[in-house]
């Protein structure tokens, strides 16, 4: 079954791709957006729900997203256009990392999409070559909340403890790589839970809802199996920051 579906089906009633409630994406926003910000770029945007966001809120707010997902970029321009936004929109079908555009941008996001620059750190350079002076980025990662046992890293596929850091250390390179954190914020239980809960859910229930569909047993089964390498492996040691920082000038 393509990836691509699988995550659409499983993101069906948690648009936003990452383990925050919708208060918390506005609050991260209005932090990254500030005052004057005229143009916001998301790397990884996926169905663009952070661009959506940011657009409806914003009348004088340009916006360019870019996805590998061509569904996923179908389902953004319907949603603006939907919203009235559209005019204000542009979105690519690119890769993030060969993306380039004529014209810096006030504040860049990326948001559980560092895995497609190689990690935090190499996404935050990567959102630098984009960013007008004085501009923020916000970016959304992971970090372990608590050190990881065999059980945590088999249910997340098999993930290395190296992959990520605790929160201090997460932040500390950070800080180190020349970023001031001006905002974060760490993803609730409650938050953490919906979102796992509503991954799994959506794609079990699409699997009963679909019996005859070719997908729907192996559907059935990637549910099953998230669900069960969530609750039992990594529920409480998996933990999600976003921060919102500011590049020394
Ligand atoms: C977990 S989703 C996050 C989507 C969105 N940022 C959100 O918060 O809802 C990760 C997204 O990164 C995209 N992606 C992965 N590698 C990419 C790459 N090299 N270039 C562009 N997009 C990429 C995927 O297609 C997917 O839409």
């Amino acid at each position: 079954m393509d990836r691509h579906l699988i995550s659409r089906i499983a993101h069906t009633d948690h648009p936003i791709a990452a383990p925050l409630f919708d208060d918390s994406v506005q609050r991260l926003l209005d932090r990254a957006l500030t005052g004057d910000a005229e143009r916001l770029l998301d790397l990884g945007c996926g169905e663009g729900p952070w661009l959506l966001r940011a657009l409806a809120a914003r009348p004088k707010l340009h916006a360019v997203g870019v996805d590998l997902d061509t569904r996923g970029l179908t389902i953004a321009q319907q949603a603006a256009a939907a919203l009235g936004v559209s005019q204000r929109l542009g979105l690519h079908h690119q890769d993030a990392r060969e993306f380039s555009h004529p014209e810096p941008f006030d504040a860049v996001l990326c948001v559980g999409a560092t895995h497609a620059f190689g990690g935090l750190l190499p996404t935050l350079t990567a959102i630098d070559r984009h960013l007008a002076p004085g501009g923020l980025a916000l970016v959304g990662e992971a970090f372990w909340a608590q050190d990881p046992d065999e059980a945590a890293l088999a249910g997340l596929g098999g993930m290395a403890a190296t992959d990520y850091d605790d929160l201090a250390t997460t932040v500390d390179r950070v800080v180190a790589a020349g970023w001031t954190p001006v905002y974060g914020y760490v993803s609730s239980r409650p938050e953490l839970d919906d979102y796992e809960f509503s991954w799994t859910g959506s794609l079990a229930a699409w699997a009963l809802d679909h019996p005859e569909d070719p997908d729907s047993a192996e559907a059935a089964a990637v549910a099953a199996e998230h669900r069960t390498g969530w609750l039992r492996g990594y529920r409480g040691t998996f933990g999600f920051v976003t921060l919102v920082l500011r590049r020394a000038e």
